[in-house]
């Protein structure tokens, strides 16, 4: 059951609070906005998802987003890098949600750990334009590798790094631009060959 907003928060001082503290890991000053959510359930087809996983979910607005979107029995698994956002969002109450405390590179122990089945989405708000390269590099190879077959990654970006980094294994994205958001934001998708 998803709850109501209101008892759980908007998160937006803790996310600012986040930012305060590691602004390149955080990427934003504040979390996404509905439009941006909106577009980003539905170039990931969240609707006709069985196991998705969410990348950098922050204090969860886009969590909250997909979960909103998801099938009944399908399953959300949440890798946030961000101790201070994973307790924020432990406290959400919806049986489909899992949160795992660690790195977007170690995406596989994360399912493994969770018992999900490869995702038929893949759905990313950390910023590959802060990060070395060759980690970048590492977490689209790992989402590549985990995604199922006709899996569909979406990343949104305020840089076009991710774009450039594994050209030849992802291909060329499909690109998006949303402006209503604060800042505007491209998203970027992929799907894997089914
Ligand atoms: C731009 S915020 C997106 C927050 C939220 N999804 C939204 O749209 O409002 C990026 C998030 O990615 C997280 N992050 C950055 N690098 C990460 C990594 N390597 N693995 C997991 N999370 C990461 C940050 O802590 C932050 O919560």
């Amino acid at each position: 059951m998803v709850p109501p907003r209101k008892a759980y928060g908007n998160g937006h001082l803790a996310f600012f609070r986040g930012f305060l503290r590691h602004p390149a890991l955080i990427g934003s000053v504040i979390p996404s906005s509905r439009f941006l959510e909106r577009r980003i359930i539905q170039a990931a087809g969240i609707a006709h998802s069985r196991s998705v996983v969410e990348l950098g979910p922050g204090t969860g607005g886009t969590t909250r987003a997909i979960l909103r979107a998801l099938p009944r029995q399908a399953h959300l698994l949440a890798i946030e890098i961000n101790p201070d956002f994973v307790n924020y969002l432990k406290a959400y109450p919806d049986p489909r949600l899992d949160v795992y405390l660690g790195s977007a590179e170690h995406i596989r122990s994360a399912l493994e750990t969770v018992n999900h089945t490869r995702p038929d989405a893949v759905v990313s708000g950390i910023p590959f334009s802060t990060m070395p390269a060759e980690a970048g590099r590492r977490i689209l190879r790992e989402i590549w590798c985990c995604l199922a077959p006709g899996g569909r990654f979406v990343a949104y970006q305020l840089m076009q790094s991710v774009a450039f980094l594994e050209p030849l294994l992802l291909g060329d994205p499909h690109v998006q631009l949303e402006l209503l958001n604060v800042p505007p934001l491209r998203v970027y998708s992929w799907q894997k060959p089914a």
